[in-house]
């Protein structure tokens, strides 16, 4: 039974961090910076830190259904502005996936209850893509392109954010990125989000940067 098993690990990691290094803990108490954000899918197979070779403490992790940035969600708000302002992040990465079941539940029409508010964010995402997406005549494919979609809205959604455009215009970050996880190869996909050219865009309608 996995329960059983985690705090038997727990004392197996306690152990293996001490024998490299005897302050390991002491260290990791003093305090974090971070030097990345990344808010990625709650999905157990995209296991961010193992994935990605982060150590504790250099990574903030925000984790939801979906990876969503909604604009009414206080919380993911709250982990962009401490992140922003607090941490002083110098990268945002919005993280998705292919096989994303929030996504997958998305496409479906049907409701689904409590979750309906949540997937409605990943449908608006489909309704503004339509035309490219119904255009795509394999299923899997069209699937696989929302989640891409997906995740370049919610770098829209957080450029949208005072915080992040009046620290980015201050100081030059954080700079935002799209990533997608494919776990049918293990491999990190960078989507080259042209986070300037795109932050310049959306400005003429979302800009809340310029009274800083
Ligand atoms: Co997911």
């Amino acid at each position: 039974m996995l329960y059983n098993q985690i705090f038997e690990n727990n004392k197996r990691w306690v152990a293996e961090k001490k024998a490299t290094d005897e302050q390991f803990f002491e260290h990791l108490a003093e305090g974090q910076s971070p030097t990345v954000l990344y808010i990625g899918c709650s999905d157990s197979r995209v296991t961010v830190e193992e994935l990605t070779g982060v150590k504790p403490g250099e990574m903030f992790v925000h984790r939801n259904i979906a990876n969503l940035v909604p604009n009414n969600d206080n919380n993911s708000a709250s982990v962009v502005l401490y992140a922003v302002e607090h941490l002083h992040v110098e990268q945002i990465v919005i993280c998705g996936h292919y096989g994303c079941g929030g996504v997958k539940a998305a496409l479906k029409a049907e409701d689904l209850g409590q979750l309906n508010p949540w997937l409605r964010n990943i449908r608006d995402v489909y309704r503004l893509h339509y035309k490219e997406l119904s255009a795509i005549q394999d299923e899997n494919a069209r699937y696989r392109r929302l989640v891409e979609l997906n995740v370049e809205e919610q770098c829209f959604n957080v450029m949208k954010s005072a915080v992040v455009q009046k620290h980015y215009l201050k100081y030059g970050y954080p700079t935002i990125h799209a990533w997608v996880f494919d776990m049918h190869t293990g491999e990190l996909i960078d989507l080259n989000f042209d986070f300037k050219q795109k932050l310049e865009e959306i400005r003429l309608i979302y800009d809340l940067g310029t009274n800083s």
